[in-house]
């Protein structure tokens, strides 16, 4: 089995050689490549997404990845930056399914902002479509306004549009991952407003009627946002779209204490995944060795189980974690009166050593 392991920028590079030794660890046989990716591809290449790194990952069985973007880039054309590197290679492998599992482990219940008993034993998911929506929708750009209320102006646009096929897709993904779980999924959308979202909820609930055994609601995305924060354990699988499970995402993963500890997997049809953590490249903390690697070892655990058919591996991985975060081990993202305080080398040691 082929890895394809993408680094990228910032934390990147740390997180990803702690996945990478776990994965050694296991005493398979992997073939992991290594590739640039990012602004790290547009220093070695001359593009985030180089040729040789696109092959590479197309070629592989699954790709660990790490995360892409600086502000240094910033400046660059809107092609060349690092964030293209992700949304390309979701774009061209497929990866249209998103699964970002929110959970809250026992011992980081106090890393929480939200009170414990808001939190623990919290696990939800999140299904968000990837491929489309106004991240992808044409057209998009700045042009001179010629009509609206400032005509003669600049003004920026983008479109939001989803076809009945790219919803019925995720739609399967969810209510197949709810059977597998407490069997209810809430569909997030903007129906009051958006056509898109009016379409959106019509095929959700048509293909909600081929899995009787699950239970659909909808909720417009400005409450499903209030709830997350109110009643978090009220939510099994959530599925949405491209933008609103970017934002969701981000706030399901503080409930759990640090966006540091999320994995997630990103798939095609036939389950090739792209995995990383749900972070990004943080370059703040970038090579200070400080970086919670745990996303990204669970963001491997999650390929062994999605895309390399090896569940019971994936079980080991996350045993160990939960091993080592009872034993007290935290790095600074999840730190708690008197734990372990570690650095990333650290807590990749104290994992591997659990396993
Ligand atoms: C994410 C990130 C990306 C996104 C960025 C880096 C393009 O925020 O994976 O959630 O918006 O999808
Ligand atoms: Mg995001």
């Amino acid at each position: 089995m082929k890895i394809a392991v993408l680094p990228g920028d910032g934390i990147g590079p740390e997180i990803v050689t702690e996945a990478v030794n776990v994965l050694n660890a296991l005493g398979e046989s992997f073939e992991m490549e290594t590739a640039p990716v990012g602004g790290a591809g547009y220093e070695a290449k001359g593009h985030p997404l180089p040729e040789d790194t696109l092959k590479l990952a197309k070629e592989a069985d699954a790709i660990l990845f790490g995360a892409v973007g600086d502000w240094k880039y910033d400046a660059l054309a809107r092609e060349l930056r690092p964030e293209q590197a992700i949304l390309g290679l979701r774009k061209h492998l497929s990866l249209f399914a998103n699964l970002r599992p929110a959970i809250c482990y026992p011992e980081l219940t106090e890393a929480s902002s939200l009170k414990p008993e808001i939190v623990a034993g919290l696990n939800i998911l999140i299904v968000r479509e990837l491929n489309g929506d106004i991240y992808f929708g044409s057209p998009k750009g700045i042009r001179t306004a010629t009509d609206g209320l400032f005509p003669g102006t600049r003004e920026g646009f983008d479109t939001m549009r989803y076809s009945e096929p790219e919803v019925e897709r995720i739609a399967h993904v969810a209510f197949q991952a709810a059977q597998k779980r407490d069997k209810r999924v809430c569909s997030v959308d903007k129906a009051n407003v958006l056509e898109t979202s009016q379409l959106w909820k019509e095929v959700m609930t048509r293909i909600g009627k081929e899995y009787p055994d699950v239970e659909l609601s909808h909720m417009y995305v400005d409450n499903a946002a209030m709830q997350l924060v109110k009643a978090p354990k009220a939510f099994d699988v959530v599925v949405t779209g491209n933008l609103f499970g970017d934002i969701l995402s981000d706030e399901a993963a503080m409930l759990t204490g640090s966006i540091g500890m999320l994995p997630s997997a990103s798939l095609d049809k036939n389950n090739k995944g792209l995995y990383e953590p749900s972070h990004g490249s943080a370059p703040d903390i970038a090579g200070k060795g400080v970086a919670n690697p745990l996303a990204t070892i669970l963001s491997a655990a999650m390929m062994l189980r999605y895309s390399l058919g090896k569940a019971d591996q994936a079980d080991r991985i996350e045993q160990a974690v939960q091993k080592v975060l009872a034993q007290g081990y935290r790095t600074g993202d999840i730190k708690t009166e008197g734990c372990k305080l570690v650095g990333t080398r650290e807590m990749g040691e104290a994992v591997l050593k659990a396993l």
